[in-house]
């Protein structure tokens, strides 16, 4: 990965800062992974691509790869929060509201953690002529008009829409009706706002992501300097254990596998919030139960989507859900200890005629490349990151596609759905 954009350091405050954020990651890596304890508690914990690709490497250097536990990973929310001390993280979502989409944004609008800078809405679940005004309705629900809602981008980079109005109904909000917002978009699109406001505060934005990538995509593409200044990228999307439109991809990444793979390859830090943990987020009656009950406007909003989403459903055939795929990906920003992580690097499948959008996770300790603890280090380093077999009519001679094995990606691999559960509920109802 390239150099992270800090050409306004002088290089003496440079060095500083690389040094701080390299052992900030080194403790963070090592207290998840071999528990020891280094006091150095004043030290900015932000989580950039350097410190990223430094965590990976100080990772390897000691032990082979994260495997975070529930137990040994540390709420990075209030670990941020209460080290720097210095006031809310500043975020954008960028969403395609969708279900639980909607739920996902009162949740971030409900999270004093956050600041969030902007909502950009993308076509996905639903087209963007319904996705805009589902984020500006729920801007208004929440109070929070204060927020800039912007529009994206009608239609992925290079294919055509594909909507999942068969799980999210015909109006994205499985069915529930809501009059139309009285508030505006503003004008500027939503590549440029991302980019805009990346530039206003660098280093400092992290992007949470619960559609397709295709807004975030442009913006990068905009500026290519701007994957260099972002804090970090926490999507919904992609799975390492089958999809949920083909058996290949996930929804999000299905739509706009150009875009995500634009994003993978980007730079930024990446934290993956798939379908390995967020099927294990079906939301229940008794939750909806609780949200109805509510006595404020967020939590009587959101039991109205939830009882409709249930319903919508149950009509459809489906077994249990909706899942609350969305949310577990904000809830995962706000405090990453109640799921289980991996480092991975992850690239999408662009080309398959049945698979495109497919996110594979290339790591040297996955499947048939277990090895002994003492050697996965070595391999680590030498493991080439390979790629389909090159044709006959191919000019390569080798389907290796990267040569050395560096991840790009923090995967969650398992959750503890009921402390999940307890967060989004307890913060939507207002009760907790
Ligand atoms: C993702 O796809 C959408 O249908 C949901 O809103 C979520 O973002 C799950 O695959
Ligand atoms: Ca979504």
């Amino acid at each position: 990965m390239e150099r992270r954009n800090e050409r306004s350091c002088a290089p003496r405050v440079l060095i500083l800062v690389f040094r701080a954020r390299h052992r900030q990651s080194a403790r963070y890596c090592l207290k998840a992974e071999l528990k020891v304890k280094i006091m150095d508690t004043k030290v900015s914990s932000r989580w950039t691509r350097r410190n990223f690709v430094a965590s990976a490497t100080t990772t390897l250097a000691f032990s082979g790869f994260a495997n975070y536990s529930f137990a040994t990973q540390e709420p990075a929310m209030n670990q941020r929060h209460s080290e720097a001390g210095n006031g809310p993280l500043h975020v954008i979502v960028d969403t395609d509201p969708g279900v639980d989409d909607a739920l996902a944004l009162l949740l971030a609008m409900r999270s004093p953690e956050l600041k969030i800078e902007a909502i950009t809405a993308v076509a996905g679940n639903v087209p963007l002529e319904l996705t805009l005004p589902n984020a500006l309705r729920m801007v208004e629900i929440a109070g929070r008009t204060e927020i800039p809602v912007a529009a994206g981008a009608q239609a992925p980079l290079v294919r055509r829409l594909v909507t999942a109005a068969y799980a999210h109904g015909e109006n994205g909000l499985g069915g529930a009706v809501f009059p139309e917002p009285k508030i505006k978009a503003v004008a500027e699109p939503a590549a440029e706002l991302i980019r805009n406001i990346v530039r206003k505060y660098p280093g400092e934005v992290t992007l949470l992501t619960i559609g397709p990538l295709t807004n975030v995509a442009a913006a990068l593409n905009s500026d290519p300097e701007l994957a260099g200044i972002m804090r970090s990228l926490v999507m919904m999307g992609g799975s390492l254990s089958g999809g949920n439109i083909t058996p290949a991809a996930e929804f999000n990444v299905y739509v706009d596998p150009e875009a995500a793979r634009i994003v993978f390859q980007s730079g930024i830090p990446v934290t993956m919030v798939g379908l390995d943990v967020t099927r294990k987020t079906s939301l229940t009656d008794e939750h909806v139960r609780v949200l109805e009950a509510g006595q404020n406007a967020v939590s009587q909003a959101a039991g109205k989507i939830a009882r409709n989403a249930i319903q919508h459903n149950r009509e459809q055939g489906f077994l249990v859900g909706p899942n609350m795929h969305d949310s577990l990906a904000v809830a995962a920003f706000l405090d990453p200890s109640f799921l289980k992580w991996k480092e991975y690097y992850v690239d999408v499948e662009t080309a398959g005629e049945l698979t495109a959008g497919e996110t594979l996770g290339y790591s040297p300790s996955a499947g048939d490349l277990r090895r002994r603890p003492e050697m996965e280090k070595q391999a680590a380093l030498n493991m080439p990151i390979r790629g389909s077999a090159p044709t006959l009519a191919s000019t390569r001679t080798s389907p290796v596609v990267r040569d050395k094995f560096v991840p790009n990606a923090k995967v969650a691999v398992d959750v503890d759905s009921s402390r999940f559960f307890e967060l989004l509920i307890g913060r939507l109802s207002g009760n907790k």
